[in-house]
């Protein structure tokens, strides 16, 4: 089968299309033939190489999430699977393929009226919104800023706060144009990627999600207001100052908290239960998914160019 490949870490050209065997299902997984592949920016993170030090080496198959049909199963899991539509998270690995593997505990079937390509538009990003939300012990009529808002998990946390009553809703954007499709998705307020955004912008906020994190980190941690709560979920922009903590430190006084927040520390049956309800509603249209562009799996060179250019608004996804 035709998969993509990390050959070099760095720019977009360092990935290649290469042929493999297909995987076999080991006993507890499924093997999907994939209709829709998400790109997401953490595989944007890894072909960089930023996280080489968490173990990923050059060779890497990409990908983490994708839809499709189940043709096979391994040992132990229920054969009626076979047919059925589903997404599923492969792991941080094996998504960029014309087949994957995944545990039939990270895979869900796909609602009616829902595609392949909405469902990894939110799959993994819906999960990582509402429980960074969660962690940031958001309540209703409190100020959010989502840093990072253009792209799936700040797309879907910024219309979870604003359905679950925010007072105001702020994101960080880089052009007016990204702003107005984040407004018509419930943002109140649009702030450049410094966070300068005008006169009627709130000096500080309850609650900041950020994906972005990297050397402005500290400006936004001074963005909090007494008791606020920061979560970062994401490095898009790289890893923040070493010594970004002494910004809180300074803040002591003003009850400050920051946190991490991965969705793997979710116990997967609540992960499932959210993404579950998450594709309801997107199936409803509730809940909006934005899909980019869809290209073919041959051209993740030129998904990944996209994304590094900036041009991606929401999410790329592959077609084999
Ligand atoms: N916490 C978790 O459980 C979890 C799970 C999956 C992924 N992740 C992480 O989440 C991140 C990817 O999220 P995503 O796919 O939503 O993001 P994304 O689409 O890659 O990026 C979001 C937006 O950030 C802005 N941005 C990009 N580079 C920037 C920079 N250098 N400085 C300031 N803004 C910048 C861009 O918008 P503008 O151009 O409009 O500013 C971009 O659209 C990765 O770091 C990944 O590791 C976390």
């Amino acid at each position: 089968m035709k998969a993509v490949v990390i050959k070099a870490f760095g720019d977009p050209d360092g990935l290649e299309v290469v042929d493999v065997p297909a995987p076999v299902p080991a006993p507890g997984q499924v093997r999907l033939a994939t209709e829709a592949i998400g790109v997401g920016g953490v595989d944007a993170v890894i072909r960089r190489g930023t996280l080489a030090a968490y173990g990923f080496r050059e060779g890497h198959l990409l990908g983490s999430e994708v839809a499709g049909s189940v043709t096979a199963v391994g040992e132990g899991v229920d054969a009626s699977w076979i047919g059925r539509r589903v997404w599923a998270f492969t792991g941080l690995s094996g998504g960029y393929a014309e087949q994957a593997v995944a545990s039939v505990e990270d895979i869900l079937a796909l609602p009616d009226g829902l595609t392949g390509a909405d469902a990894v538009a939110l799959g993994g990003s819906g999960v990582v919104a509402h429980f960074a939300l969660d962690r940031a012990r958001f309540r209703p009529g409190e100020t959010v800023l989502v840093r990072g808002a253009a792209g799936s998990i700040g797309i879907t946390t910024v219309q979870l706060a604003a359905r679950d009553g925010a007072g105001v809703v702020a994101v960080t954007t880089s052009s007016a144009e990204r702003g107005a499709r984040l407004r018509a998705l419930g943002a109140t307020h649009v702030l450049d990627r410094s966070g300068e955004g005008g006169p009627d912008v709130p000096a500080a906020f309850d609650v900041v999600i950020d994906v972005v994190g990297g050397p402005q980190l500290p400006l936004f941690l001074d963005k909090l207001d007494s008791n606020g709560r920061y979560v970062a979920v994401g490095v898009v922009g790289g890893q923040p100052p070493a010594d970004f903590g002494m910004r809180l430190m300074d803040g002591f006084r003003r009850s400050l908290s920051f946190a991490t927040f991965s969705s793997d520390t979710v116990p997967g049956p609540d992960r499932q239960a959210v993404r579950s309800s998450q594709f309801a509603d997107a199936a409803r249209g509730d809940l909006r998914t934005v899909v980019h562009e869809v290209l073919p799996l041959a051209q993740a060179v030129l998904a990944h160019r996209k994304m590094d250019a900036g041009e991606v608004f929401g999410r790329v996804v592959l077609v084999p």
